[in-house]
């Protein structure tokens, strides 16, 4: 039986990932192992009615017995660990959701409905790293495949909204303790009718601005603010989450890098796992709005034409409808008054599934079914 070393199974998308494992009925036809980097011996997760004792996850002659490594336990870990596996000449698949391998040019980043023709390619040439895709362009991706697929962009600016997860499971409380701050704050002028806006704003405004207000994670106040600025800068002006649009992009669908052109500014607000983007799609030529619509909506199963109208719009468009779920609805679309070829859409999907863990699970089983 094939066997199946899962590292950081506990984390915010390790947990995720074991969640959407337990409800599809995943842990079977091979042999689990649960690594831990701090708590090796002690009882793991309980799988079928096993309880697993988890393993070292710094001994490498054990990992070296794994046919496939999942890795949900961060970049530091891929780049002490994966070195000292391949210096063993262990031949087995390294799936990893977190980016340090995803430019190398042995890697496949994995987003299955968009690029299941790459990851076989991959197999097929003996390529052993599968890794999940940055969490807005696999988002993106998912929601505009139907484009991509038929070659109809010619380039794309994506302006997003991204949630408290994608910066870590600390920044979501610190998010929540935000609101809390703000809402406790403003209880007495809320409670009284007779407060005028402007005092209720000054009081909202006091507390983001006192130097007590809790921004240790975000670095600013984000709870009713903003922050346009994720990750670190690159040289060109961009942040790196900017960056990683087109270079993750073009490598995912097998492209040379910069073949489609995508840029635009990524921006953290505060929902709390989703994340949403607008889009600005320049086609490369004109093509009716129910031929965009089409193809959108039949490129997999998860994507959801929304209706451009409010109603359909408050309904479906927002993170609060769509955390915790598998969809990835696409509205707003309209053709934009600049011209006919440039389309105008609006999708959101949860950071946290089809952003990280999601790609990762299919992998598992995509590379499970391949080695037989
Ligand atoms: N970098 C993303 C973010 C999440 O900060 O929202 C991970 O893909």
């Amino acid at each position: 039986m094939k066997k199946v070393g899962i590292i950081g199974w506990r984390g915010m998308v390790g947990s995720v990932l074991m969640e959407r494992m337990r409800q599809e009925g995943d842990f079977q036809g091979y042999e689990p192992s649960f690594f831990s980097t701090s708590q090796a011996g002690q009882a793991g997760p309980e799988v079928n009615g096993t309880v697993y004792e988890l393993l070292d996850a710094r001994n490498v002659a054990l990992l070296s017995e794994m046919d496939i490594i999942v890795s949900c336990q961060g970049g530091g870990y891929t780049a002490e660990v994966h070195p000292q596996l391949l210096a063993k000449n262990w031949a087995g698949y390294w799936i990893d959701a977190a980016s340090k391998l995803r430019l190398d040019e042995d890697s496949i980043i994995v987003l299955d409905p968009v690029n299941r023709n790459v990851i076989d390619q991959g197999l097929a040439k003996g390529i052993k790293k599968y890794i999940g895709g940055n969490c807005t362009v696999s988002l993106m991706m998912m929601g505009l495949g139907g484009l991509f697929a038929k070659g109809w962009v010619e380039w794309i600016t994506s302006q997003t909204y991204q949630a408290a997860s994608g910066a870590g499971a600390k920044n979501m409380r610190e998010l929540v303790e935000q609101m809390r701050l703000v809402g406790e704050n403003a209880q007495d002028y809320l409670d009284d009718p007779a407060t005028t806006i402007l005092n209720l704003d000054r009081n909202v405004i006091d507390t983001l601005r006192n130097p007590a207000f809790p921004t240790a994670n975000f670095g600013a106040p984000l709870a009713g603010s903003l922050i346009p600025w994720i990750d670190s800068p690159m040289d060109n002006g961009q942040t790196r989450e900017e960056w990683k649009g087109v270079t993750e992009t073009n490598k995912i669908l097998g492209l040379a890098p910069g073949t489609i052109p995508i840029d635009g500014c990524c921006v953290r607000i505060g929902s709390m796992r989703c994340h949403s983007q607008a889009f600005t799609v320049k086609l490369k030529k004109d093509i009716p709005l129910s031929e965009i619509e089409q193809a959108i909506g039949e490129h997999n199963q998860w994507v959801q034409l929304v209706a451009n109208t409010k109603e359909e719009t408050l309904k479906e468009l927002t993170p609060a409808r769509v955390t915790g779920t598998l969809d990835i609805p696409v509205g707003r679309l309209r053709k934009m008054n600049i011209g006919p070829e440039y389309l105008s859409a609006f999708s959101v999907g949860d950071q946290l599934l089809w952003g990280a863990a999601e790609p990762v699970r299919r992998m598992l089983k995509i590379a499970l079914e391949y080695i037989g």
